[in-house]
């Protein structure tokens, strides 16, 4: 009995989805509110952005969509709030969007069974994908296109009690989700992290990746101001990360210049050594030539996060057991971040004496911020705790997805030899001292790392909860529905990419319509999409640049596909040739 009544009982679990449906809810009059507050617009004013958009009469909606890239506003349409709702009430009810029939009885049997999360849901359609090959499903993203395939556009997948989740992967109809979501999107993910922080360690928030709300923005607002220039200065220490990169590839190949199969790990050592010195400033010593020990700082973080990383994997595959019992999965995910947590609180901590420091020195000492951490902690309203949730989500996110997204730019090289050329060709024209701003003015370079992404996006869903209610193909969707954008999919279409598996970095050199913009969207869209966009692009292109000038890449062994995992990885090992460039 006693789990019906604890924090994890099932009528607290929907009470917690209740409440982020209510958000959902209030959210759209915080957003008008917050609005007017800053730019006093009409009640009318709604903007996608995140920046309040030209005030409009009352009547109407302005929606302003701005380019997946972030740079240019693309389309701005008013919508007048009359048409919005007649849309809405034309459309067909929720009930009738399709779906499959086994998960309708299911819902029914689940119904009658004291267990009730959405993430059942997403639980069991992870569980279907990690089973695929028992029940005749090829893996990876194939039972999405086979729904989609069934059913057509839109999916309704239902869930106990009515905790269902739609599923879309049209880019038009990605790009209306996100016209919808207003400045305080709601993603519902990566329930074992919030537990984890929220009961195991008590603390006050949930870290960025999972808040929502004005604490959210203020969270994120602490990161993404000082990002940009951070990294423009931190470049020097990168480059020399890539130095040494180099220098272990060297050390670690055999006689046929292969290196071993624990290569993706080297590859993640390396980003690790990165996000220590843009958040730190602190070398840790990952790319020890002599190798790390388990007991050193960066061997207990490197070890604590490979495993992190795979228990929350576990955690959020299947059903939630762990919200009820102590799994070994949820064990290892505890175990796992409380040893990250040890080590990075201690460098969290030189950082705290520091800016006392800085502050009871006299004039002449240098006030400049160095490293991310020490501009989080001087932000009013964040304490160490939040500074703390903040470094492991950057480290849980970035990390995984940055890593990934290396591992398979050297294999598309490695496969597609002339483009590896064009690639060389680019880089040595080049200085051999560069910059954040070389590398992001180098098209070649920059089309390889979108066709990259376009191919295997590390994070292939994305999910929201939507704030307000939706007509998506003529289909109403209310507020508070989950929805499961299958983007991985939208970026292998036809119609908007010819020849859409094959890797052409050429088709990013001539203008593309927006419409493809939005089927491919790797690092996510709007207020809530990646903070780590610009750090993600410039190692990459710093390490790809470092190793083409220094060797050949050359792959010989089975084709590499991603996992259908929360981050994407690689599914095989990386038992890449790097040959001496003579
Ligand atoms: C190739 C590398 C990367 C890819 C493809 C990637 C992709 C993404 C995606 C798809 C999202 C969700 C966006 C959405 O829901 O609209 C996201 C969020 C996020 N990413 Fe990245 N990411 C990468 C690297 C990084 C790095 C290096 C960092 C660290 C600075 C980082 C930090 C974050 C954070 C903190 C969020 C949550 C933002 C929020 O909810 O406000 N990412 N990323």
């Amino acid at each position: 009995m006693s789990i019906l009544r604890g924090k994890n009982s099932p009528f607290c679990i929907l009470r917690r989805f209740n409440n982020l449906k209510n958000f959902a809810h209030d959210s759209t009059k915080t957003s008008a509110t917050s609005a007017s507050a800053t730019q006093a617009p009409s009640p009318g004013t709604f903007t996608i952005s995140g920046k309040p958009s030209i005030s409009v009469p009352q009547d109407t909606v302005k929606v302003t969509l701005q380019k997946p890239d972030m740079d240019v506003l693309v389309d701005t349409t008013t919508i007048s709030r009359q048409m919005v709702a007649e849309q809405i009430s034309k459309s067909i009810a929720f009930d009738n969007i399709p779906g499959p029939i086994s998960l309708r009885i299911i819902h029914r049997i689940w119904g009658m069974v004291p267990i009730l999360s959405t993430q059942i849901t997403g639980g069991a359609i992870q569980y279907f994908l990690a089973v695929g090959s028992l029940l005749s499903w090829s893996g990876n993203m194939a039972l999405f296109k086979r729904f989609f395939d069934h059913y057509g556009p839109v999916v309704r997948l239902h869930g106990p009690l009515g905790g269902d989740i739609v599923m879309v992967s049209r880019p038009e109809h990605i790009a209306a989700v996100f016209k919808n979501e207003g400045p305080y999107p709601i993603r519902s993910s990566l329930d074992s992290v919030e537990k984890y922080r929220l009961q195991h360690r008590k603390l006050r928030h949930t870290g960025p990746i999972l808040m929502f709300g004005p604490e959210w923005e203020n969270f994120r607002k602490s990161i993404e101001q000082p990002l940009p220039q951070l990294i423009a200065r931190q470049y020097d220490k990168i480059d020399d990360a890539c130095n040494k990169f180099i220098a272990r590839i060297a050390n670690i190949r055999n006689r046929q210049e292969e290196v071993p199969g624990t290569f993706q790990k080297e590859i993640y050592k390396w980003c690790l050594e990165c996000m220590c010195l843009v958040t730190l400033d602190k070398k840790l010593g990952f790319l020890d030539p002599c190798g790390l020990s388990s007991t050193s700082d960066p061997g207990v973080l490197l070890d604590g996060l490979m495993k992190a990383t795979k228990a929350i994997q576990r955690c959020e595959y299947g059903l939630h057991l762990w919200q009820f019992l102590p799994t070994p999965a949820w064990k290892s995910l505890v175990e796992n971040c409380d040893a990250i947590d040890n080590v990075l609180s201690k460098y969290v901590h030189r950082i705290q004496v520091l800016i006392k420091e800085k502050k009871e020195a006299s004039d002449g000492v240098s006030k400049e911020v160095n490293c991310l951490m020490e501009n989080v902690l001087l932000k009013p309203g964040i304490m160490v705790e939040d500074a703390m949730t903040i470094l492991l989500d950057m480290m849980l996110i970035g990390i995984n997805a940055t890593a990934h997204t290396i591992a398979f730019m050297l294999y598309h090289l490695a496969k597609n030899p002339r483009c590896q050329v064009k690639l060389y060709n680019e880089i040595a024209r080049q200085p051999k001292k560069l910059s954040k701003d070389a590398l992001a003015a180098m098209p070649y370079l920059q089309a390889c790392i979108k066709e990259t992404l376009r191919l295997k996006p590390p994070i292939p869903l994305l999910g929201r909860i939507l704030n307000d209610d939706l007509s998506i193909y003529n289909y109403h969707i209310p507020r508070g529905t989950y929805l499961l954008m299958v983007t991985s999919l939208s970026s292998w279409r036809e119609e908007y990419f010819e020849d859409a598996h094959k890797f052409m970095p050429e088709r990013w050199l001539t203008p593309i319509d927006d419409m493809q913009l939005f089927a491919s969207i790797p690092f996510g869209y709007g207020a809530k999409a990646c903070l780590g966009k610009e750090l993600a692009e410039m190692q990459i292109g710093a390490l790809i640049t470092k190793i083409l000038r220094n060797f050949k890449i050359e792959y010989l062994y089975g084709d590499i596909n991603s996992t259908n995992k929360l981050w994407a990885a690689p599914n095989k090992k990386l038992r890449f040739r790097f040959a001496e460039r003579v």
